[in-house]
């Protein structure tokens, strides 16, 4: 069964517009795991733009299995080794972006990277590095470590065409049975959504997709337990 992560980003974001103290993003983590999502998943960002410090520990006291989404600075690691969290996602991360934009060069980035997931790992955190799906990035995956995959699905979603659509899917296809193969947990997430979401829940060995914007902003309407709770069922 494939499984539901939820990211709680955009909750801190519609905080942040009136620098408050509410939406709380533990509250919504709560109703998430009250609706049946699997973890939590935050992107703790340099620039602390919506998720903050104070965020991740008080979401790593309560939530069983919380996913920190992190770049590979020192301080941000240093912060990672303390607070412990059940995994951690090394994301490529750069200041002007609106989100994570591709995935994480892990081949050109071979020592830095092994260095950052061998320190995670003597920490305690499983590691997972969000990459493109490509076996080049596959196999530096392998080589730096990390023994669980996420593949960046943006290529997929914002596909300007059906063929394009289906020829983005059928990568995403054959590089996971190529990273199964390899030993590899593979995850998938960013930018799906209600309509994009079956054709790749559907790609066998998918172990779990990590989901945020279209969650939360379904969530304005039906609550946040419901929109999880559709989520789910389209995934299963
Ligand atoms: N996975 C990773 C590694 C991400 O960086 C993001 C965006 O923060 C997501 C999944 C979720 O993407 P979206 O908000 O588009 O669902």
């Amino acid at each position: 069964m494939v499984k539901l992560g939820v990211n709680i980003d955009h909750v801190a974001t519609i905080r942040q517009a009136r620098m408050a103290y509410e939406p709380s993003p533990l509250e919504a983590a709560r109703e998430c795991v009250k609706a049946g999502c699997d973890s939590i998943v935050c992107h703790l960002r340099e620039d602390r733009r919506h998720i903050n410090d104070r965020d991740v520990i008080a979401l790593r006291r309560a939530i069983n299995k919380l996913n920190l989404e992190m770049s590979a600075a020192e301080e941000i690691v240093d912060f990672a080794c303390g607070v412990k969290p059940d995994q951690a996602t090394l994301v490529p991360e750069k200041r002007r972006e609106v989100t994570t934009e591709g995935g994480l060069d892990v081949a050109g980035r071979r020592s830095a990277i092994t260095r950052v997931v061998s320190r995670l790992h003597d920490s305690g955190i499983a590691v997972s590095l969000f990459i493109d799906p490509s076996k080049r990035q596959v196999d530096a995956s392998v080589a730096a470590g990390a023994t669980i995959v996420e593949f960046h699905t943006g290529e997929y979603a914002n596909a300007p065409s059906v063929s394009a659509r289906r020829r983005r899917l059928d990568i995403l296809m054959s590089v996971t049975a190529y990273a199964l193969d390899r030993g590899l947990e593979v995850n998938a997430g960013h930018g799906l959504n209600y309509d994009n979401v079956r054709a790749v829940a559907r790609i066998k060995g998918i172990n779990e997709l990590n989901i945020g914007h279209s969650i939360i902003s379904r969530a304005v309407f039906t609550g946040i337990r419901a929109a999880v709770r559709d989520m789910i069922g389209l995934i299963r």
